[in-house]
């Protein structure tokens, strides 16, 4: 849908298609309902405009392509690796249908091959099969689209791949205009790296707190060295969401089919699991050491800020080691109401203070950076704040009378002339 409506909103004719009715009548009346800034002002414009429609019956919505884009999830299958139904599916459906001469092009992340496997599938030699990556983050997706770093296509069709390159000429982007397999790769290797580096970083932190350190000050002299970069250099509770943990799993399966044993990648997945693992010591340590009947407030619910996504979120992880460990756990996220198992979920940040022996910050909503910390204490009956992802000031918790943690943050290198 973001691709659609964006590609719509560069000039392009689009229909969209989906099995699910209701969500298709939803969108063709506007209704957006996940949380994508800037996402429903370019459907409904794109609507308004004619240039985009929603649509249910593939076959008939592919008759007159020029190309068609496969947009469909590839989840986390059997032992790690991507499970590619819905594109075998929908490859299925189509393929008898499509014109001559249209290209088909996958956006799903596929696995090395992919590519060549729906060409077999289809086997037709009038349609091109194109492999073109996005790169967008959940949350800033519209806007990573329209000002991408770099537009990677790949065919094994040159002609065809630098047709799909053409279409985002509007961008005035970098293209990288390669081979099927090479494009498929990059968005492994991309997402791959980002992991690994977090994981670097989360592995780091843990020595600033061994050595005395404060991972902000290491990550930003880290960070100035262009080679390394200053964006994903901060730590946190572990990565998740719905891509990172699905793509390192899918990548250490397509390097072992293909005969090698991705220790590297291997090591960060693991690393993550440890970085969780720490947090939940940290949050007993917190509350004298035991968690059982500890009562626990929870700000932030989903897998980064900006988003309603739980998928794969680093602090569900966390609250369900807690809640099974016999914590009683109260929770606010701004994006995410409803009911949760193992926790009560609140809708304001101060409810989840109300009798808590610790509050722990999981997800970095600016909000909570403006929480009246006096007010909190008040509420709480321990004084323990564990923030996970260096968001709060540590003074202004301090200075309310509670104790502070965050990750990497060693309170002398923080507050050297404290004794
Ligand atoms: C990720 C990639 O960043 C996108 O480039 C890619 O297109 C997308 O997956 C995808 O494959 O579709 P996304 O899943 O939206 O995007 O999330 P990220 O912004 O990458 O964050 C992933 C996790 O890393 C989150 O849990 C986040 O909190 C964590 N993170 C990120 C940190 O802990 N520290 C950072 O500095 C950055």
């Amino acid at each position: 849908m973001t691709t659609g409506a964006c590609l719509a909103s560069i000039g392009h004719q689009v229909t969209c298609v989906d099995v699910d009715a209701a969500k298709v009548a939803r969108l063709a009346a506007g209704r957006v309902d996940i949380l994508e800034p800037g996402l429903a002002e370019l459907v409904g414009r794109g609507l308004t405009s004619g240039r985009l429609s929603f649509v249910v019956g593939a076959r008939a919505a592919v008759a007159e392509a020029d190309g068609v884009f496969l947009c469909v999830p590839t989840p986390m299958g059997a032992g790690g690796s991507a499970d590619l139904r819905a594109v075998e599916a929908v490859t299925a459906e189509i393929g008898d249908v499509v014109p001559p001469g249209c290209a088909l092009i996958t956006k799903s992340t596929v696995p090395v091959g992919t590519s060549r496997r729906i060409r077999e599938l289809l086997g037709r030699d009038d349609v091109p099969v194109v492999s073109n990556p996005e790169f967008l983050r959940e949350g800033t997706a519209v806007s990573d689209f329209l000002h991408p770093d770099r537009i990677v296509v790949g065919s094994d069709d040159l002609a065809a791949a630098h047709w799909v390159a053409g279409l985002y000429d509007e961008l005035a982007a970098p293209s990288v205009v390669t081979d099927a397999a090479s494009a498929e790769l990059v968005k492994y290797a991309a997402n791959c790296f980002l992991a690994t580096k977090l994981s670097y970083v989360n592995a780091v932190a843990e020595l600033c707190e061994r050595l005395g350190a404060d991972i902000e000050a290491v990550t930003e002299g880290m960070g100035y060295d262009r080679r390394i970069g200053r964006s994903f250099l901060k730590p946190g509770p572990g990565w998740g969401g719905s891509c990172l943990p699905k793509d390192t799993h899918a990548m250490t399966r397509i390097a072992e089919a293909a005969g090698f044993e991705f220790g590297l990648l291997r090591a960060a997945i693991d690393e993550n699991v440890a970085q969780r693992d720490r947090i939940i010591a940290k949050i007993a340590g917190a509350v004298g050491g035991s968690l059982a009947g500890a009562r626990i407030g929870l700000l932030g619910l989903a897998f980064k800020a900006g988003t309603n996504d739980l998928r794969d979120s680093p602090a569900l992880a966390v609250a369900s080691v807690l809640a099974a460990h016999g914590a009683e756990l109260t929770a606010y996220d701004p994006a995410v109401g409803g009911e949760l198992p193992g926790m009560t979920v609140v809708d304001d940040a101060y409810q989840v203070a109300k009798g808590a022996h610790a509050v722990v910050v999981l997800t970095e909503w600016a909000e909570f950076r403006r929480l009246d910390w006096d007010y909190l204490a008040e509420l709480m009956d321990g004084d323990a704040v564990v923030d996970t992802r260096n968001l709060l000031e540590p003074r202004r918790v301090l200075d309310a009378g509670l104790s502070w943690q965050g990750i990497g943050r060693a309170r002398q290198a923080l507050f050297p002339t404290a004794a």
